[in-house]
């Protein structure tokens, strides 16, 4: 553990990574307490050379039981989101910004009900998600949702302002924020399908994205600079 702090994902990071040996690691992260209530750690998942990676905010119930990235409610509106969008999920890598499930349990259901994770706790298990990307090398990140968002882009960040653009994180390179799927989901019955077609609508200025710069080197910056070198996996910049 580092002198001074708490502790976080950086601890657990093995040395010369790859996304096997970053997946197999995590599994045993305890950077943070949220690993004390859930099940186990849902890392990303996709191909290495995916041009796309997407983060969401954390696994939910059914993610944590599955060990799997979206694929409950959320993950199914977002399957139908990207097809629609003419993204094929298959291709994508697809994480989270914290890698374990936080919720309350609802009484007398047992419900669990999830709850937002921390500043702290996003911050404690950002080296893994900067482990992801520097490893896969997206031309493009998407980020789903403002805990997503300010994982990448700082705090200061809103998605109200800024979603469906692409902004340049100094660490993670080219981003586009959108709204969370869940957001969808709770939208009213009245406001849904409007929320819904935004979405999707953001989904597709991705793939118009991604076929505009086709030609461009993975991690290369859309200024034409080559990539910053990654110096210390904890030393992400803020955006
Ligand atoms: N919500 C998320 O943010 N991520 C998942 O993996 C599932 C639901
Ligand atoms: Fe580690 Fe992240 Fe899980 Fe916390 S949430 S224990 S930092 S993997």
């Amino acid at each position: 553990m580092k002198a001074g702090g708490a502790g976080s994902a950086a601890d657990f990071i093995p040395p010369r990574p790859t996304l096997g040996s970053l997946r197999a690691a995590a599994a045993g992260c305890r950077g943070c307490g949220l690993w004390r209530n859930a099940t186990q750690t849902v890392f990303g998942e996709g191909p290495s050379g995916a041009r796309l990676v997407l983060v969401g905010e954390q696994p939910g119930d059914q993610e944590d039981r599955a060990g799997r990235p979206f694929i409950g409610p959320s993950g199914r509106l977002l399957d139908e989101a990207l097809t629609e969008a003419g993204i094929d999920r298959s291709a994508v890598y697809v994480t989270n910004a914290v890698k374990h499930f936080k919720f309350v349990r609802q009484e007398p259901t047992r419900r669990r009900l999830h709850k937002k994770p921390s500043a702290g706790e996003v911050r404690a298990c950002r080296p893994w998600l900067e482990e992801e990307i520097r490893l896969v090398r997206p031309a493009l990140v998407v980020a789903l949702g403002s805990t997503a968002a300010q994982a990448l882009l700082g705090t200061d960040f809103r998605v109200t302002r800024e979603r469906g653009r692409v902004v340049v994180s100094d660490w993670a390179g080219p981003v586009l924020a959108t709204v969370h799927p869940s957001a969808v989901l709770r939208a009213p019955d009245d406001a849904r399908e409007a929320e819904r077609r935004s979405f999707v609508r953001d989904l597709a200025q991705v793939a118009s994205w991604l076929q505009a710069n086709s030609g461009r080197r993975v991690g290369e910056r859309p200024d034409g600079r080559a990539p910053a070198p990654r110096s210390g996996r904890s030393r992400a910049r803020r955006g």
